[in-house]
Parts: structure tokens; C-alpha cells; sequence
């Protein structure tokens, strides 16, 4: 009895010194680094919010005015969580390209989780195996040259489909951006898809469970919630409160994604099982569901990896290049000097008896310009989507923990005054004759990111809109309507994990070419 006593007064001393020895060396060596860290600076956090508080409705905005008050890297904090945000083209490079590994990753937020298949997509899989498999299935099977050289038909037809409604409408008071939408939806789906999987009409009897309303609603909400401040996410112990009801959306719009892929799927299924002997792939569905047969595969593809790959491409080709070139037509229609620039640009190399195609681009200098011009003013992605760094690291001489979420401000990296003369107007001639290009290597000029992260779709994404805007510019002459004046047209911006015109632009067309041309 007297021996375990003795046992157990020894332990509990073991225990106490132990104890003490942590507190004062392991404790003691945390506030010690934590005293010789430096952190970027920012406003003081209250306790709880962090600074949710100082992040309004547009919150790029929010973000520029405060980097004007803490400078080119801040730091604040979402509740308890650090954030650091760059507005300079020098610390965007840093985060992008000299640290790219460091913050190639996602913060896992509540958008990932119930809009993106449990982060089984690209765009929101934190760094590792699945987020590599999609990467190299994207660049070699999507968004190769000669595949998407293979489906210029598609955009061709496409296109000749958009031109003919709007013949229909000149004339007539138009929201461009529906039009838009369904343009790129259409082109996109069929490419990453096979077919559109959408009915557009009510006579439209093809085996689509989805009418194109719905699905161009269903995409516009992903980009908005991809872009809310959740406050589940950056409050946990909130989270299950869901104050802003976002989560409940998220789920939602999960069950109506999740109907629509299990139907293109179940179709691809049944046409592979039909011809079992000489099946060729021929869209990127047929692609992934070979790869999740495969079992040699790094990762194996579930039925949420299949689907989350399936979804991004829908996503990413859609709003992004609609959303560009409904913001160029705005500036346009503000400054009719630019407009009679550009189509005297395309009377001279195109003429009036053909439509422009992809090869032309490169001879029309002034419209190329006015897509950079529109990807400088109004970047679709006005911070780019967040990146979580996965180590600590030191950038400027400040120190980034492991687990910050970075955002990097386009929409001010686009208007520094040290790079961009006269950064509030709209002037393509800005960009002729400048060798600046937006494919990532000139930090002052970011539409698609740069790095690991940056944009696969990029170079799909870039043709859509030259040939759109320049086909647009070419086949009608653009009008506001008769109670509109230039300088009346609003440009407020709404937020989202893309940021579009907050009101739809309306316009009113007529036809510039021979009828021939339109039918
Ligand atoms: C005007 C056209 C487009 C613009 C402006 C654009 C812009 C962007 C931006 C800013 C990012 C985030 C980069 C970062 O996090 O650093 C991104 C990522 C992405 N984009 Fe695009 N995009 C466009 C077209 C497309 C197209 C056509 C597709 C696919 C069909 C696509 C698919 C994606 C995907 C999957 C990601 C996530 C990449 C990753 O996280 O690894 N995008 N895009």
C-alpha cells in the first residue's frame, strides 16, 4: 500500500516538473519568436470579428481604400484567422512566381466544400495529388492546341448563331448579357461536354433535364457564393447558425449541379456501353470517366472527383468571358470615339463582306487592345481567387504564417498610379505598340493569375473574347437606348468570386454587313 503511494507521489512530481519544464522552455520559445516576428501591418482587429467589420459589399474596393492607409501588403484578420492582402504588381510577383509553391494551395472554405464536390474540382482542391491529376487532364485533354483547335466549328457555328439573334433584335432595346451568356454556355458545353445538355426553348425536345435560364442562374450563383464572406467560415464555432444563410444556398445549388452532371453522365454511359467495341473518347466526360476506370491511376477518381472535374470547366469558360466583353461594350458605349476607332480598324483589314475569324486577330491591333484595356479596368477576377500559404515564409521582409489566406488585389494592381498613367480613364491606346501581354509574366497586368494557380483556360478564354467582341463590333453598330446619354451609364460593380456590371447593360443594335451574312 505504502509502495504504490510512493509510486503515485512520484508520478505526480514526474507530472509538475514536466509540466513546468514545458511552460517555461516550449511557451517561453513561442513568445519569443512570436516577439521577434514582424507581421505586415493593418488595422487592429477587435475580438471575435477580426476586421470582418472594415469589408463592405465590394470588398476589392474595400481592400484598395485600406492598402492606401497600410500599403502594398497588409495584414488583417478574418475572426481569428490572418489574412494577408497584396496590392502592388512587386508583391503580387512575390506571392505568384518567387513564393509560388509556398501559396499554390486553397483556404478550404464553405464554397469548396458544398459547391465544388467536397474541394474535387480544380479551382478549389487544395494542393496535392487531385488538384495535380486535374491540372495535367485540363492542359493536355481541354485546353491543348490542338484540341482546341479542333473545336474552331464549335465556336464558328456558335457564333454565326449569336449574329443571327441579334439581327433578330436590332433595333429593338437588348440586355446584351443574356445573349452572351448563352453564347459562351453553349460554345463550352459543347466543347468540355459533346453536346449543350440544355433546352432552349420550350419546343426544344433533346434529352436536357435543364433549361438554359436555369443553368445560367445555377452558374451565376456559383460565382457569387465562390466570392461571399461567410462568416461560418472565418467564425467556426458560428458556422452551424449559417447567420447569412449562404450555406444553405450552397447546398441547394449542390443538388442542382449534382442532377445535372449525374444526367450528362449517365448519357455519356449509355452511348459508351452502345458502342463497347470501337468506343473513342471524344469530349473531356468521355476522358474522365476513363481515368476513373483506370487502376494505375495516383488518385483514384470517385463519383465526386468525376463530377467536380466535369463542373469547372462550365463554370470557368462561362462567366469569365461573358462577363469581359459586356464590360468592353460599356466603356465602348461611353466614349463613341473609341467605337468609330474600332470599326474603322475593321472596315479596313476585314471588309464589309465577311465575318472576322480566329486567324484575323492578330492583324487588329486596336481591338486586341481594347480587350486588354477592359481586363486592366474591370479584371473578371478583382482578387484573384484565394490562395492559402502551407508554410511559413517572409515576403518584403514581413513574416506570413503557415495558414494565411492571401488575396491579391488585380482591381488595384490594375490602377497603380507607378504603372498606369491616367489609371481611372479607359484608353486602349495605352496598349499599342507596348509589348505588355496578360498571360501572367507582366505583374501589372494580371487577368488570369499567374503560377501554379494561374488560369488553365486562359488561352480559350482570351480567343472567346477577341473573336466575340471583335465579331460584335464588326456585324452591328451599338446604341444606347434613345433616353440613355454616355456619360449617364452606371458602372457599379457586384462581387463575386467574379465581378460583373452590378446592372445589366442595355443596347440596341443594327446591322452593319449584308443581310446574307446574318441568316
Ligand atoms: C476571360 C476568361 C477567363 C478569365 C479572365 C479567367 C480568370 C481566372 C482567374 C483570375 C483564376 C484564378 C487564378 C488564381 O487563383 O491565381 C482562374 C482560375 C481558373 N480558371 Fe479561369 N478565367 C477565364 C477563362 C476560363 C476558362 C475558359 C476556363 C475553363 C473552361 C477556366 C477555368 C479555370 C479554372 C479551372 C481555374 C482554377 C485553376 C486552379 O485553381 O488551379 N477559366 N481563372
Amino acid at each position: 500500500m505504502e509502495a504504490h503511494t510512493c509510486v503515485v507521489q512520484a508520478l505526480t512530481w514526474l507530472a509538475l516538473i514536466a509540466l513546468f519544464h514545458y511552460l517555461t522552455t516550449t511557451l517561453g520559445r513561442h513568445r519569443l519568436r512570436r516577439h521577434k516576428q514582424k507581421y505586415p501591418p493593418g488595422p487592429k482587429p477587435w475580438p471575435i470579428i477580426g476586421n470582418l467589420n472594415l469589408v463592405g459589399s465590394v470588398p476589392h474596393q474595400s481592400f484598395h481604400c485600406l492598402s492606401q492607409k497600410y500599403g502594398e501588403i497588409m495584414q488583417l484578420k478574418f475572426g481569428s484567422f490572418p489574412i494577408v492582402v497584396v496590392s502592388s504588381p512587386e508583391m503580387a510577383k512575390e506571392i505568384l512566381q518567387t513564393h509560388d509553391q509556398t501559396f499554390a494551395s486553397r483556404p478550404a472554405l464553405a464554397a469548396g466544400k458544398y459547391t465544388s464536390y467536397n474541394y474535387s474540382d480544380m479551382a478549389w482542391a487544395p494542393n496535392g495529388p487531385h488538384w495535380r491529376l486535374a491540372r495535367r487532364l485540363y492542359l493536355n485533354e481541354l485546353f491543348s492546341t490542338k484540341r482546341i483547335d479542333s473545336y474552331e466549328y464549335i465556336r464558328v457555328e456558335e457564333r454565326h448563331a449569336l449574329m443571327s439573334r441579334l439581327y433578330a433584335l436590332s433595333g429593338r432595346e437588348t440586355v446584351i448579357r443574356e445573349e452572351l451568356t448563352r453564347f459562351t454556355l453553349t460554345n463550352v458545353s459543347r466543347m468540355a461536354l459533346g453536346e449543350k445538355y440544355f433546352s432552349e426553348s420550350e419546343s426544344d425536345r433533346s434529352s436536357s433535364r435543364v433549361k438554359l435560364e436555369e443553368l445560367k442562374e445555377m452558374v451565376d450563383e456559383w460565382f457569387l457564393l465562390g466570392g461571399v464572406f461567410n462568416i461560418g467560415d472565418w467564425i467556426p464555432w458560428l458556422s452551424f447558425l449559417d447567420l447569412q444563410g449562404y450555406v444553405k444556398r450552397m447546398k441547394a445549388l449542390h443538388k442542382k449541379f449534382d442532377r445535372f452532371l449525374d444526367h450528362v453522365i449517365a448519357d455519356h454511359k449509355a452511348k459508351r456501353e452502345a458502342n463497347k467495341d470501337n468506343f473513342v473518347a471524344k469530349d473531356m466526360v468521355d476522358v474522365v470517366l476513363q481515368l476513373a476506370d483506370d487502376p494505375n491511376l495516383e488518385v483514384k477518381l470517385n463519383s465526386d472527383g468525376v463530377k467536380g472535374l466535369l463542373q469547372d470547366p462550365i463554370l470557368g469558360g462561362t462567366d469569365t468571358s461573358a462577363i469581359t466583353v459586356e464590360w468592353a461594350i460599356s466603356e465602348l458605349l461611353k466614349q463613341p470615339r473609341l467605337l468609330r476607332k474600332a470599326t474603322e480598324e475593321l472596315d479596313r483589314v476585314i471588309g464589309r463582306d465577311r465575318w472576322v475569324e480566329e486567324d484575323d486577330i492578330q492583324n487588329l491591333p486596336y481591338i486586341c487592345a481594347i480587350a486588354k484595356e477592359t481586363m486592366r479596368f474591370h479584371p473578371v477576377g478583382t482578387l484573384l481567387a484565394p490562395h492559402l500559404s502551407t508554410e511559413d515564409c517572409k515576403i518584403a521582409d514581413y513574416d506570413i504564417r503557415k495558414g494565411t489566406t492571401v488575396f491579391v488585389n488585380t482591381w488595384s494592381i490594375g490602377r497603380d498610379p507607378r504603372y498606369w498613367e491616367a489609371s481611372e480613364k479607359f484608353l486602349p491606346e495605352r496598349f499599342l505598340g507596348k509589348n505588355i501581354d496578360v498571360t501572367g509574366h507582366h505583374f501589372e497586368l494580371l487577368p488570369f493569375g499567374s503560377g501554379r494557380r494561374m488560369c488553365p483556360g486562359y488561352r480559350l478564354g482570351l480567343m472567346l473574347i477577341h473573336s466575340t467582341l471583335a465579331n460584335l463590333l464588326h456585324g452591328f453598330s451599338w446604341k444606347l437606348p434613345d433616353n440613355v446619354k454616355p456619360e449617364d451609364v452606371e458602372m457599379e460593380e457586384e462581387f463575386g468570386l467574379t465581378t460583373h456590371r452590378k446592372i445589366p447593360i442595355v443596347v440596341v443594335v443594327e446591322p452593319r454587313l449584308s443581310a446574307h451574312l446574318y441568316v
